[in-house]
């Protein structure tokens, strides 16, 4: 493993050997033991949308492990004004050890890792957040022990977090069943392989996918950089809302996730997510292990 690009280009092993890695990492943290893994090392933080848990949780996690991070709005950059990527890469190689980057198009991000020479790491894409699904993984197995069996149901925009989601629990023998109206569909590329290679249905039905879930997963209607379709999508989703009546379908012991920010009374209503906050800013914390253990992988 040389990057963290999507969640696709890791094996099963690859998942889990940096889920295990950011358990340790969490339980040292947890218990005073603070072990420099980065010492001296230099990661850019590129940043082409807003972020509070990315970016806090990558400058805290690189303090930690004894690293610097660099938060580079891509405002100030020269790549905001027009400078190629492939250009960029090549800079930044000579000076640092490893970048994270935010962006739109997950090309940029392939580009990156192709021309430079050091380790990326993919910081949200509209096409993918494989930092993100790591710590929901992380999180899933917290709560409920394993993955085998288990059933994750997504409500809501066939987005970027839908996309790696699916990768993610499918890679880890959880079945996936998504609600989304038609045209908001995930992409069609991972919808096959997700069809080829494990237990995967797409439904509009809210309830139907819901059924017997034992984790719920939904996410803004609008991503970033979707601002001009805001109006129509609020139509659009309007029934595509995890609530209080809808959850009734899924186990009882269900636990309902959240990659953040949340729209409350969108996506969700403020009763599911304030009955679940231990487990939706569980899932935020360990955003800042899992990606320790990415780095302490891709770094060391
Ligand atoms: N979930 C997530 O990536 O949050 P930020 O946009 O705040 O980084
Ligand atoms: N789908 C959302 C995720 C934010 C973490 C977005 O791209 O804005």
């Amino acid at each position: 493993m040389k990057h963290l690009l999507k969640l696709q280009d890791l094996t099963r092993e690859d998942i889990l050997s940096i889920l295990n890695l950011a358990d340790q990492l969490k339980f040292e943290r947890n218990n005073g033991i603070h072990k420099e893994y980065l010492k001296g090392k230099k990661v850019g933080l590129i940043f082409q949308k807003s972020s509070t848990r990315t970016r806090v949780s990558f400058e805290a996690g690189i303090y930690e492990l004894g690293g610097y991070g660099m938060f580079l709005s891509s405002n100030d950059l020269q790549i905001g004004r027009g400078e190629p990527v492939q250009d960029t890469a090549r800079v930044l190689s000579r000076y640092l050890d490893g970048i994270m980057i935010r962006t739109f198009a997950q090309q940029e991000v392939e580009d990156l890792a192709k021309y430079g020479s050091i380790p990326v790491i993919n910081g949200l894409t509209d096409y993918a957040h494989p930092c993100q699904v790591l710590a929901d993984l992380m999180t899933i197995r917290e709560y409920k022990g394993s993955f085998k069996g288990l059933k994750m149901a997504f409500v809501g925009d066939g987005n970027n977090m839908a996309n790696s989601l699916i990768v993610g629990c499918l890679k880890l023998g959880m079945s996936f069943a998504i609600a989304c109206p038609k045209g908001y569909e995930p992409d069609a590329e991972i919808m096959k392989w997700a069809k080829e290679n494990g237990d995967f249905t797409i439904t509009t039905s809210v309830d139907k996918a819901l059924e017997a879930a034992d984790a719920v997963y939904t996410d803004v209607w609008a991503s970033m950089g979707m601002e001009k379709e805001k109006a129509e999508r609020e139509k659009v989703f309007k029934k595509y809302q995890v609530n209080s009546e809808n959850l009734k379908n899924a186990k009882e012991d269900v636990m309902v996730m959240h990659c953040l920010p949340a729209h409350r009374g969108e996506e969700i209503t403020e009763e599911v997510f304030e009955a679940h906050a231990k487990e939706i800013f569980d899932e935020a914390e360990n955003r800042l292990h899992a990606q320790k253990a990415v780095m302490v992988k891709l770094l060391k």
